[in-house]
């Protein structure tokens, strides 16, 4: 963990309530997709949780939904500013599985974490479905995106049908009849649970919970798994499938 001002190189919308962000400066702390930071928000006691959607040597990109104070502010910063942030934190996702036909499926702002794991496991050489997962078609961002990498499938579902797959990604995953030798996925709950069910295969999850600190002091964000009690923040927040208590 590190914490570093990194400097707004752009704070964009991509639809309503959606935003990228990308920062520039010392990165280096992280170091696997699936981790995230904590970003201190101007006049706001508590940092607010993002996970890492992309980064490079000097650069990070976070997506992030605004449902609050935090959020709200965050999406008023713009190019030039500087923001305080807590880098490298938690857990992320293993990449380095022995399996090719790989699974990827992202709800809403849950897609964030999956991009940069979508990158790296290509360039593994990976075989990669991704199910990007939302209400409805204009809340879809970040499929092109997903497409430009190179993928061998995106899908999108969206609940209502009004674009691609009409319902959840276990309706996708049961019409597909595809074997997937392992999985990634990150998004509500509820999908989570499901998506975990449908899939006769390995897996892991990424969790959220409402944070304190963010590196595992406060015990705050503590869930239980078949492991005892585990901290989001600091053995998570990627967890194997195997090791959630629903
Ligand atoms: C490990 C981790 C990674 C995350 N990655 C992302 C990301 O990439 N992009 C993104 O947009 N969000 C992400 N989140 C959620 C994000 O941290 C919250 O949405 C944010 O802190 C809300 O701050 P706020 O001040 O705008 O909202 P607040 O004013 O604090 O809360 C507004 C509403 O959002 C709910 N809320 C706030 N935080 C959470 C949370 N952690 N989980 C569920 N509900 C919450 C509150 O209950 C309330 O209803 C992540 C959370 C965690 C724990
Ligand atoms: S948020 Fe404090 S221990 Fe996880």
């Amino acid at each position: 963990m590190q914490r570093v001002e990194l400097k707004i190189k752009y704070n964009r919308q991509l639809i309503p309530n959606i935003y990228e962000m990308c920062l520039e400066g010392d990165v280096s702390d992280i170091r696997q997709p699936g981790q995230f930071v904590n970003v201190a928000v101007d006049n706001l006691y508590l940092r607010r949780p993002l996970s890492v959607c992309d980064y490079n040597e000097h650069e990070l990109t976070l997506l992030y939904k605004v449902v609050g104070r935090g959020t709200t502010r965050l999406s008023l910063m713009h190019e030039g500013q500087e923001v305080d942030i807590l880098s490298g934190l938690g857990n992320g996702f293993t990449t380095d599985v022995p399996y090719s036909n790989i699974l990827l499926a992202g709800g809403g702002i849950g897609i964030a974490p999956l991009y940069k794991l979508a990158k790296e496991l290509k360039s593994r050489g990976k075989k990669l479905s991704v199910a990007l997962c939302f209400n409805t078609e204009s809340e879809i961002f970040y499929d092109t995106a997903f497409k430009e990498i190179g993928l061998n499938d995106v899908y999108i579902v969206t609940v209502d049908g009004s674009r691609g797959h009409k319902g959840f990604v276990t309706d996708l995953i049961r019409q597909q009849q595809q074997m997937f030798g392992y999985f990634y996925a990150c998004g509500p709950m509820p999908m989570l649970k499901a998506l975990c069910q449908e899939v006769n295969c390995p897996g892991e999850v990424s969790l959220e919970a409402r944070m304190g600190c963010g590196f595992g002091i406060c015990m705050g964000c503590s869930i239980e798994t078949t492991k005892g009690s585990q901290r989001i923040c600091k053995e998570g927040p990627v967890f194997k499938k195997e090791d959630v208590v629903w």
